[in-house]
């Protein structure tokens, strides 16, 4: 009986094995299938195989207003965390007030307070731009990085980012391992970095020029990944225009600065960067060419 069990689970887990580079015939489908049912929760792969399609269907939800569907996706996880952030609700009594006014209707602060640690405001955008000061040297006033190396983070997805600055905090040996950001976040507590990404997400991203050159290699990677060689391609998780999937946390790449598309590209293939859930920008880099690299950084520079 145990066995029998056992057995079958583990046929229900098959399917969800992560497609191998030679299955990326049909990378379209096949890819974010596997990719975008764990990116949403941080372990049990095996659960849900279904809401394959979102990532490659939906052509744009969630660039075309980042608020409202990122606020609930991300909300849970950091409030867990937190312990502490009771100074800060006295603050501001009510966020509702500005653009994103949407994403402070959503998850109503106060209507959490029976857990035992206080609740997190939802991130804020003006508290955001407030605590924002340190980030401007490098990534320029609204997000928009002037400096080639430095992404750009204005428009980026609002669970990415905080996804991002929870990873930089690990430090030496975690999923970013990064000694500028590492710097930069140690003192950032948790609602700093939910506001921070409120605001970063609210602002737009402003677009790079793209290669004449190198458009062609770089629009057929981006849209059909290289089929022989096992690419998948990048649209089915990064979007038809480069927005991004908020709920599955894939980041944004469209204006991206060029320089930095393809340092993150070398990093995941290096492994100084880890490649995501499932190691999945791992896999994706695996096998692709210097030339492919350069050219799709470049295209999604002037992707929108
Ligand atoms: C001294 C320069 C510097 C400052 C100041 C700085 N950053 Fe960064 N930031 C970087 C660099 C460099 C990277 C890329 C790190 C890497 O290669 O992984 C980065 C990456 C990021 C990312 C990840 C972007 C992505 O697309 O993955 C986020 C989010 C971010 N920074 C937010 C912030 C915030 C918020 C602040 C202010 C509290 C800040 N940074 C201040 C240099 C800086
Ligand atoms: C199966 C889904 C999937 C596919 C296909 C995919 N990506 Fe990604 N990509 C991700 C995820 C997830 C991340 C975030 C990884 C992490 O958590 O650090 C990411 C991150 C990135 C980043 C870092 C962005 C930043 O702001 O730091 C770049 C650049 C990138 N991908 C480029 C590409 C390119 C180019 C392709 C096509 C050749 C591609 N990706 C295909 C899922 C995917």
């Amino acid at each position: 009986m145990k066995q029998l069990k056992l057995f079958l689970l583990l046929c229900c887990m098959m399917p969800i094995a992560w497609a191998a580079p030679e299955q990326t015939a049909n990378s379209a489908d096949a890819t974010p299938a596997v990719a975008a049912a764990p990116a949403t929760t941080p372990a049990p792969a095996a659960t849900s195989p279904t809401p394959a399609a979102t990532p490659a269907t939906t052509p744009a939800p969630a660039a075309a207003s980042p608020t409202p569907a990122a606020t609930p996706a991300t909300t849970p996880a950091p409030a867990a965390a937190s312990p502490a952030p009771a100074a800060t609700p006295a603050t501001t009594p009510t966020p509702a007030a500005k653009s994103t006014s949407s994403a402070a209707a959503t998850p109503t602060p106060t209507a959490t307070p029976t857990s035992a640690t206080e609740p997190l405001l939802p991130g804020d955008a003006e508290r955001g731009l407030a605590k924002s000061s340190t980030c401007v040297a490098c990534h320029g006033t609204d997000g928009n990085s002037i400096i080639p190396d430095y992404p750009k983070i204005a428009g980026q997805n609002e669970s990415y980012i905080i996804e991002s600055l929870h990873e930089f905090k690990e430090g030496p040996g975690g999923e970013r391992d990064n000694p500028i950001m590492f710097g930069m976040v140690a003192n950032l507590s948790e609602q700093d970095m939910l506001d921070l990404a409120s605001y970063y997400a609210s602002q737009k991203v402003t677009l790079g020029e793209v290669d004449p050159a190198l458009v062609e290699l770089g629009q057929s990677i981006y849209r059909g990944g290289n089929i022989e060689a096992g690419v998948p391609a990048c649209i089915a998780c990064h979007g038809p225009r480069g927005e991004g999937n908020t709920l599955a946390r894939f980041p944004a790449l469209s204006g991206q600065n060029a320089a930095y598309v393809e340092a993150q590209l070398h990093a995941f293939r290096s492994g100084t960067r880890k490649g995501g859930v499932n190691d999945m920008m791992t896999q994706v880099v695996a096998r692709m060419s210097e030339d492919e690299i350069k050219a799709v950084a470049s295209y999604v520079s002037g992707l929108h």
